[in-house]
């Protein structure tokens, strides 16, 4: 990895159960556990895991949509130095969210229907840098429109007049216009019909290329986080259970949960995913549903209960993340 844009360290978010008076007696689901990664600048790093394992938290805590309960996360950016993001307060939080832009899965919920495009794009740094040059900010939004696969003339259309792929384009050019150093990309593809998530996944990828910018990819979708990511973190039940370069992982991901993954989107696997075209993202199929939370402090492994290979061991004592090789960690005992 490059020198990081962003690290955390130690992170954890649990949420209280109960509500009112009863909040008192606290029955948590402990979403994020003990998370610790790295982003490298130009870096692609993918949270990958089914529904419920705590990656659109995790996300939401580097953007203080939520506070974490421990943990340090740590901004670099480009100017070297380094930002404890969880101090942040007022017009700096404002300026960080800037330079770490969220992309939220459902575009039809994320765009605000009374909008103009234009005004879609621009309120958020209007608010944040002060009242700029009208026809400046028109002309940049016109262009980033413009890098998404939309046109200039859409700046004056509302969000009801497009079809969700070209909500989740304005979605993303929405992110672009501060010329982040980090954009998060939250299941950009999950809420799409299938014949259009390639077309996303190919502009992100054009967009990636062209751009200084790091990406965190969140996906359900092992092959394809596999195909656009640099580095990929495999969560479970709010812990990493391993990470890799993502060529690695898909050649010998070792996790027990990792494998699962695969076997249930990779019927086809048959090296890593490589050329123009992008895999078409399937709905998975030994996976299903959502990850049952965990509403204790997990005392053995997070993953024993659906574990082939589980024994007493691992429903007692808790696996640590280790180093199998260089830049390879796993959480497992049989590894
Ligand atoms: N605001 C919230 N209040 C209570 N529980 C939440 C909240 N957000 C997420 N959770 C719970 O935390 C767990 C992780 O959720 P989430 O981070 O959304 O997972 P993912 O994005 O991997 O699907 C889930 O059990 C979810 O129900
Ligand atoms: S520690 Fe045990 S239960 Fe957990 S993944 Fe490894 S073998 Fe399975
Ligand atoms: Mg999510």
């Amino acid at each position: 990895m490059t020198h990081p844009v962003i690290s955390v360290s130690g992170l954890r978010k649990r949420f209280n159960l109960e509500a009112g008076f009863f909040a008192h007696f606290g029955r948590f689901v402990y979403a994020v556990n003990d998370v610790s990664f790295s982003i490298g600048k130009n870096e692609t790093y993918g949270l990958v895991g089914e529904s419920g394992c705590g990656k659109t938290t995790t996300a939401r805590l580097l953007v203080r949509m939520y506070e974490a309960d421990e943990g340090a996360i740590t901004f670099i950016g480009d100017d070297e130095n380094a930002v404890n993001v969880r101090a942040l307060k007022g017009k700096q939080l404002r300026l960080y969210r800037q330079r770490v832009k969220y992309v939220f899965q459902d575009p039809a919920r994320s765009l605000n229907p009374r909008m103009r495009i234009f005004d879609v794009l621009t309120s958020g740094p209007r608010w944040t840098v002060g009242t700029r040059d009208k026809n400046a900010l028109w002309e940049e939004a016109a262009a980033i429109l413009e890098e998404v696969g939309l046109s200039a003339a859409d700046l004056e259309r509302r969000p009801a007049e497009f079809s969700g792929g070209q909500r989740q384009r304005i979605s993303i050019a929405r992110g672009l216009l501060m010329r982040p150093d980090l954009l998060i990309c939250d299941e950009v593809v999950s809420a799409l019909d299938v014949s259009i998530q390639g077309q996303i996944l190919n502009l992100l990828l054009d967009i990636r290329s062209k751009r200084d910018l790091s990406f965190l990819f969140i996906a359900h979708d092992l092959k394809v986080a596999c195909y656009f990511c640099d580095r990929i973190g495999v969560m479970y039940r709010g812990e990493l259970m391993e990470e890799a370069p993502a060529a690695e992982l898909y050649r010998s991901g070792i996790h027990p949960y990792t494998e699962l993954l695969f076997s249930s989107v990779a019927a086809g696997k048959d090296g890593p995913v490589q050329g123009p075209t992008v895999p078409s993202p399937e709905k998975p199929k030994a996976v299903t549903g959502e990850v049952i939370p965990l509403t204790k402090e997990a005392q053995g492994c997070a993953f024993a209960s659906r574990c082939s290979r589980a024994d007493a061991m691992c429903f007692n004592e808790h696996p640590e993340l280790k180093e199998i090789s260089p830049s390879h960690l796993c959480r497992c005992f049989k590894v």
